[in-house]
């Protein structure tokens, strides 16, 4: 397979390109795996995303949706159990898991950062409900940039922005081009609306509420007028918000098994617009450009 080192981290970051998306070396043998072995229900609901589009909020906030009859603060496994063990992910295949979700939740989540043409057949064919979250480039540039190069151990002197910048710009990134991740499942929402939907992260926190409805309802779990009136959805949307989720004790310390990257590093800023901090106006020139170009058409923003 093609491969690439990136030189800003040092040599501590290889990707492979496996189906026309970049994979890193650690994740590579459990994607194929997942992607091979891996066996749908159709009442599998799938959480789908890029990496640092908000994979994390989605994971907790549908969480919270689907367990609200036991969610309270108090008795919630968010406060103890870091969300991406909640719902862990389809490339970490540990089958027992899955037939532990099945068993323990009402409605079975599970997350991929897969692209949709990489999803295993059994997702498709049994018509499994997919949300798939996304995020302005921009953003999305700073939060990967940040998340690899901690995973690295590299303070920001040591790690230029410039060329990951570069890097990312040439498609190489965690399941990367991300433009191409986007635009496989926005075309396939078109095709199969009544099974995927979209959610973009900055609407998400524009309008929290009317979202988080969205959710609740494509997933099969609306909520009622009473609910609704006794405050649970606020509730939910302040529980799993950036606030109180990064500042549990959960979330500040440990690491998931395995992984380079501890618990503290899903929840950075999660400040819309951190962009403005990092480009020049050179880059954003460009990356707007490039955009324009790869969505031309589609009515895609990723701006
Ligand atoms: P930043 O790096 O911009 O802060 P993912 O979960 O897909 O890895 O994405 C991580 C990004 O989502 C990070 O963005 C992180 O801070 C942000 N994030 C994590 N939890 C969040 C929450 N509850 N609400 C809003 N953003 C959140």
């Amino acid at each position: 397979l093609p491969q690439h080192t990136c030189g800003w981290t040092k040599g501590n970051i290889t990707f492979y390109k496996y189906q026309e998306f970049w994979i890193s070396k650690s994740h590579l043998e459990a994607n194929i795996l997942a992607q091979q072995s891996f066996k749908a229900e159709p009442s599998d609901v799938f959480l789908c995303s890029a990496p640092k589009t908000g994979t994390t909020w989605l994971k907790s906030l549908a969480f919270a949706i689907v367990t609200r009859e036991r969610f309270d603060k108090s008795t919630t496994p968010l406060l103890t159990k870091f969300v991406h063990e909640c719902v862990p992910h389809l490339e970490r295949p540990l089958v027992v898991e899955y037939e532990d979700i099945r068993k323990n939740l009402s409605l079975p989540l599970i997350g991929t950062h897969l692209p949709y043409s990489s999803l295993p057949e059994s997702v498709i064919s049994s018509n499994c409900k997919i949300v798939y979250i996304y995020r302005n480039i921009k953003d999305v540039i700073v939060s990967h940039y940040h998340f690899l190069r901690e995973g690295s151990k590299l303070p920001m002197e040591d790690a230029p922005f410039e060329e990951a910048f570069e890097e990312f710009c040439h498609g190489v990134s965690a399941y990367g081009p991300y433009w191409d991740h986007v635009l496989g499942y926005w075309k396939a929402s078109l095709e199969r609306p009544e099974h995927i939907l979209l959610l973009k992260y900055d609407d998400l926190k524009s309008d929290p509420k009317s979202n988080v409805k969205r959710l609740a309802n494509f997933i099969g779990c609306p909520f009622s007028f009473n609910e609704e009136k006794a405050g649970v959805v606020d509730n939910i949307i302040r529980f799993c918000g950036f606030e109180n989720m990064s500042n549990l004790e959960v979330n500040k310390t440990g690491k998931l098994k395995g992984s380079i990257f501890e618990n503290r590093f899903f929840y950075r800023k999660a400040k819309d617009g951190d962009w403005k901090n990092y480009f020049t106006n050179e880059m954003k020139t460009n990356i707007d450009k490039l955009t324009d170009e790869k969505f031309t058409g589609t009515g895609l923003i990723l701006k």
